[in-house]
């Protein structure tokens, strides 16, 4: 049966930009579908949002396999941003969300500045809480990272996005940088209002026996509880360096880490990889943030966002 949070007196309750999230609890996008895989295990509903994985405006193949490669406490992946489009996502999966109760947010791609704003209005008159804007992929050779990584680039597609929406906007930023603080900064000036992080880490893979890389793409982002430590950096600087929100994710696979992250800044998180391995990740998370409030004192679990002591 599909699994909830357990009841609680704590209030759980977070904005994030401008959603109003029941708990700071989303998933990392592409690592759950729309929620239907997931249904039998968790009620979809009782997240704080669940966000889609990447959609473009007419669907994409995704890269060659082999694209997924497992490493000590890590998951190196190189789909490319496989999806069916946008079309397809307005028919079937945010209607089901929506029939479920569930706070949808989409991510957003694109191979091009146009191709993010066509996606935003294609999503106006669908049931869509807020958008994902994803400006961090390390698998697509157009978009994805390659706008992230600069600031007059990040500048320029989100404002062209803010301009195509009223609704929350949320940008997701790459690690794959010197300063991810210039890059949080130059998002927040064009209008975001929210940052999210970390998308995947390059890295690559190799099989000594035959010599060859384990992906087809050679390299590919890297993701699950070895990646925590820089995510939780991350999270820090950027919590420091801008005033609006900050998502926070990378190796969350349990509470206290969600609640490492809402210490270094993170008003929610999203539970990424950890999905895989165990299909009621989210809620065990909740769960887990639940625990440690009754455990520490804590009544509201806002109280917990940066309130780290150093
Ligand atoms: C298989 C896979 C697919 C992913 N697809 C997307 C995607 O479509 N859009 C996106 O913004 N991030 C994508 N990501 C990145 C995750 O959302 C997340 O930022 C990253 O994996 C770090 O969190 P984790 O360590 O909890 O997985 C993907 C990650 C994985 C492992």
């Amino acid at each position: 049966m599909a699994r909830k949070p357990r009841h609680t007196n704590v209030n759980l309750a977070v904005n994030l930009g401008g959603l109003p999230m029941k708990n700071p609890v989303t998933v990392g996008s592409g690592t759950f579908g729309a929620g239907m895989e997931y249904a039998d295990f968790v009620d979809v509903a009782a997240l704080g949002a669940v966000t889609t994985k990447g959609v473009s405006l007419n669907g994409w193949e995704g890269n060659a396999t082999p694209r997924i490669a497992e490493t000590a406490s890590g998951l190196l992946n190189s789909i490319g941003l496989q999806n069916p489009g946008v079309a397809h996502l307005k028919e079937v999966e945010l209607p089901w969300l929506a029939a479920q109760g569930a706070t949808a947010m989409v991510n957003v791609s694109g191979h091009s500045f146009d191709e993010y704003v066509a996606v935003i209005e294609a999503l106006e008159d669908a049931p869509v809480a807020a958008y994902e804007v994803n400006i961090s992929c390390p698998n697509v050779d157009a978009g994805g990272m390659t706008m992230g990584c600069h600031v007059p680039s990040v500048e320029k597609v989100v404002r062209l996005c803010r301009a195509a929406t009223k609704r929350p906007l949320i940008v997701k930023l790459t690690p794959n940088v010197t300063d991810i603080t210039e890059i949080a900064r130059a998002a927040e000036a064009a209008g975001a209002d929210g940052v999210s992080l970390i998308n995947t880490l390059l890295g690559m893979a190799i099989d000594a026996r035959t010599r060859r890389p384990q992906l087809a793409r050679v390299v590919g982002g890297y993701s699950g509880p070895a990646v925590k430590p820089v995510a939780l950096r991350m999270v820090w600087q950027v919590a420091n360096a801008v005033s609006v929100p900050v998502l926070g994710m990378g190796g969350v696979s349990c509470g206290t880490d969600a609640v490492e992250f809402m210490l270094a800044g993170a008003t929610a998180v999203a539970v990424g990889t950890a999905n895989f391995a165990n299909p009621t990740a989210t809620v065990d998370v909740i769960d887990g943030i639940i625990d440690y409030c009754e455990q520490y004192g804590v009544t509201d679990v806002n109280e917990l966002i940066g309130a780290l002591e150093c």
